[in-house]
């Protein structure tokens, strides 16, 4: 049988394949050498399942692809509150290698741009430069699920070849912004940068950011979700640099993109995206690259804000059981937005009925916030001599082994039985007329 998603995207790559804009990387002479020709596609699906098409095999030396993963990496370590001391999240709109900080803190402007990088690997707590990049290795291998090798050629090319980002780290050295010897923190850089991946490669690491730091493929948490999240968003913002604009519109994910001609996008929720292709545009950005993550998020509807359909009524049915009792049934996704409605709805009925019931039995997700509102609501109820019922048999709201348990219902018959006893036990003073 023939697989009707791996042939579309052999579509999508072959389509693109006549495409030779673009100029090698040349700064970095080892770069000037690979095979211009090379074409990879991958994607790796949220459960871990990765399509490959083309080169999708083919190593290429990672560059600044892994900017947003020691920046992860530094977030994880040291915490958000020290790394937004050293370095801000504004988008710049220059150029990756720019000689630039932020007028008045004179930090970098974000993490995506050679400033913002080399000050994250230095802020990566280590006792010597070997054990700081053994560090960003074993993460950068742990989302990638194999272990990374340096292409040794590209990194004495880079090191050999590098008075520019010299220039950026004595700059940042000057303003008290490096943790460390410059020298040794650009050698980390270079290292990092020369990390041999794979489209493969790339399409799980993003898969690992999609899955909120899960790599679906070996099961293990390796980024917290927290840390994702600001990760993703300093990859939004500023992750294809001076082209950032223009791709938020066209193709509307989280991506980062290096002059070795890689690009990892992230749909999060749903999918990693890597593409190779060494021809570079103007800006420094793979030009079939950026074309096939176009293709792609176009034809496959990937834009991050594509909205599937308005958010649906959270309440699937309000009824009354008798006696004043009001089944209120909850279904869906329950985060802010639907407790809102629930509680809202509950609260301004509240004269129409005199025990209610909660069934969240059909809750497919919940979020603290909802669990939060939902918890007042009780307590709301509670002024007005008005009691609540829950009916949550998977712990959605009250967890199974939380010592709360015995407020939650099995049933929505075992509740209303239960709102009957309260009804016919309550003291007489509180009976409504
Ligand atoms: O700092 C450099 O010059 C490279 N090692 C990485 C730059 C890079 O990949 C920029 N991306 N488009």
């Amino acid at each position: 049988m023939t697989d009707l998603v791996q042939n579309y995207l052999d579509r999508i790559l072959a389509e693109h394949e006549p495409i030779t804009e673009g100029v090698l990387a040349d700064y970095i002479p080892e770069l000037a050498a690979v095979d211009p020709t090379g074409f990879g596609l991958a994607l790796s699906s949220s459960d871990g399942y990765v399509y490959r098409c083309g080169d999708a095999d083919t190593e290429f030396t990672i560059q600044s692809v892994s900017k947003p993963f020691t920046y992860a990496l530094a977030l994880q370590k040291i915490g958000a509150p020290a790394v937004d001391a050293r370095i801000g999240v504004e988008p710049t709109g220059e150029a990756f290698n720019e000689i630039s900080v932020d007028d008045e803190t004179k930090a970098p402007k974000n993490p995506m741009i050679n400033a913002g990088a080399i000050t994250a690997i230095s802020l990566i707590p280590a006792a010597t430069p070997d054990a700081r990049f053994a560090l960003i290795r074993d993460f950068f291998s742990a989302c990638a699920g194999r272990p990374l090798e340096v292409d040794e050629a590209v990194y004495e090319s880079e090191r050999t070849a590098g008075s520019r980002n010299r220039a950026i780290a004595y700059m940042l050295d000057s303003f008290g912004v490096l943790d460390g010897d410059p020298d040794e923190v650009l050698d980390v850089y270079y290292r990092q940068c020369a990390l041999k991946v794979t489209s493969t490669d790339l399409a799980r690491m993003g898969a690992t950011l999609a899955r909120t730091g899960l790599n679906p493929m070996t099961g293990r948490r390796v980024i917290d979700p927290a840390v994702v999240r600001r990760t993703l968003s300093v990859m939004l913002t500023c992750g294809m640099y001076d082209a950032a604009g223009d791709w938020v519109s066209a193709v509307g994910m989280p991506a980062k993109s290096g002059v070795g001609g890689g690009i990892v996008a992230v749909l999060p929720g749903q999918l990693g995206i890597g593409v190779y292709s060494p021809r570079l545009g103007p800006k420094g950005n793979s030009v079939r690259g950026v074309r096939v993550c176009r293709s792609l998020s176009a034809q496959l509807g990937l834009h991050f804000l594509n909205v599937t359909r308005e958010s649906r009524s959270t309440l699937r049915s309000v009824s009354d059981v008798g006696d004043g009792v009001r089944v209120y049934e909850v279904h869906g996704d329950l985060l802010f937005a639907g407790a809102e409605q629930v509680t809202r709805t509950a609260q301004r009925q509240h004269e129409e009925y005199t025990a209610a019931v909660f069934d969240v039995s059909r809750v497919d997700d919940i979020n603290d916030a909802a669990r939060t509102l939902l918890a007042g609501l009780a307590a709301t109820l509670q002024t007005v001599g008005k009691h609540g019922f829950l009916v949550d048999p998977d712990g959605i709201v009250v967890p199974l082994d939380s010592p709360h348990r015995a407020a939650a219902y099995e049933t929505v018959a075992d509740a209303v039985a239960a709102a009957h006893t309260w009804l016919s036990t309550r003291p007489a003073a509180a009976v409504d007329d």
